[in-house]
């Protein structure tokens, strides 16, 4: 088992190995260049061993703390100071081996790091494997909000070993299911079908059903990203569920939802917004949400209780993928195909989201 998906970006093109085991191509990935690990704790205890061993045990592992606080400025220019320290040179290669958090700070600091060095992307979770570890998008939170220093910088290849699920606790493996949802709702019908169609396998995770979705995932995110790699219009699909998901992640101030969680939250409200105003079948979003509540989704059960919808609205006037203070939306007319992000009404903006704060759509 175990399958390559190729990213097509010319000169920075990479291969994805998906499947169980896949962690053996790291040896091959890192083709004889020095370089240095940076994982976190959690993530080290369950892996760091067959990583050393993998590696020929030579290579400086930098541990962060688990968790979304470790995407500062602080903890990047500490990174910085560490691969320095340990040497490394324009040939130096990091391997980041983690969820989102490690892989994308990794990345940014592979980015900046003498103007660029390369990075191999290990994801551990499953939100990393099949969205934030595929497509060269790197960076750290600031004070004034999520993601908002960073640079495009490909990875020179991914290893999504499948194996690595097995210990992934159940709130991070639902978070995940999220992006996989996202993708067969806004951009593929058929593999939303089959995701509807092996709902026990993959809770069971089972290893070929996961390394199939995970792959499927990854295809879909392969060709949006080889079509726009820098995000100058279709890239943007990538983000249905996104623009209320971060308002909410704000609002919360990032402790309360995970991303996952908060991006299924911003699909009920896009399915919901889609029923009423792009023509997508009723029948459709109630699978869409049939979906979500399968993988411990529930839009009732994870909404936050006493949302203040001003303040969520005002957040989703802050995204930095608001254009001038206007707030857009990816919409899907049908199941499987979203349009580009559009500007929404103000006004219906407002009451939309004053009623879903209080009652959701997802009932
Ligand atoms: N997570 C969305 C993207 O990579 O563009």
């Amino acid at each position: 088992m175990a399958c390559k998906v190729q990213i097509d970006l010319g000169e920075r093109s990479y291969p994805i190995w998906v499947g169980a085991g896949v962690l053996s191509h790291l040896p091959e990935a890192v083709n004889g260049l020095r370089g240095l690990v940076v994982t976190d704790a959690h993530v080290a205890a369950c892996h760091g061993e067959r990583i050393a061993a993998l590696l020929g045990g030579n290579w400086p592992t930098v541990v962060l703390s688990p968790g979304e606080t470790s995407k500062s400025a602080a903890c990047w220019a500490d990174l910085l100071e560490k691969i320095a320290q340990a040497r490394l040179d324009r040939t130096g290669v990091l391997v980041a081996l983690g969820g989102g958090v490690v892989g994308d700070i990794t990345g940014f600091a592979a980015a900046t790091y003498m103007r660029g060095i390369r990075f191999v992307q290990v994801p551990t979770s499953l939100l990393a494997m099949v969205d934030s570890s595929v497509g060269g998008k790197t960076g750290i939170n600031l004070d004034a909000g999520k993601n908002l220093a960073g640079a495009f910088h490909q990875p020179i290849a991914v290893c999504a070993d499948t194996d690595t699920l097995a210990t992934l606790p159940p709130r991070e493996f639902a978070a995940g299911m999220a992006e996989v949802i996202k993708y067969g709702v806004a951009l593929d019908a058929a593999f939303f079908a089959w995701l509807e169609a092996h709902t026990a396998a993959i809770q069971a995770r089972q290893p070929a059903a996961l390394e199939r979705m995970v792959a499927r995932c990854c295809e879909i995110k392969a060709d949006v990203v080889a079509r726009d790699e820098r995000e100058g219009g279709l890239r943007a699909v990538l983000n249905f569920g996104h623009t209320l998901g971060h308002a909410l992640e704000k609002v919360t101030s990032y402790s309360g939802l995970l991303h996952g969680e908060a991006v299924a939250l911003g699909m009920d409200f896009a399915l919901g917004w889609s029923v009423a105003h792009k023509g997508f079948p009723a029948a459709d979003a109630a699978r869409a949400i049939a979906l979500l509540k399968q993988f411990e989704l529930d839009p009732v059960r994870l909404r936050p209780a006493n949302l203040d919808w001003q303040a969520v609205r005002a957040a989703m006037g802050r995204d930095k993928k608001a254009a001038a203070g206007a707030v857009r939306f990816v919409l899907c007319d049908r199941l499987g195909h979203c349009g580009l992000p559009e500007p929404v009404s103000p006004a219906t903006l407002d009451e939309s989201l004053k009623g879903w704060c209080a009652h959701g759509i997802g009932q």
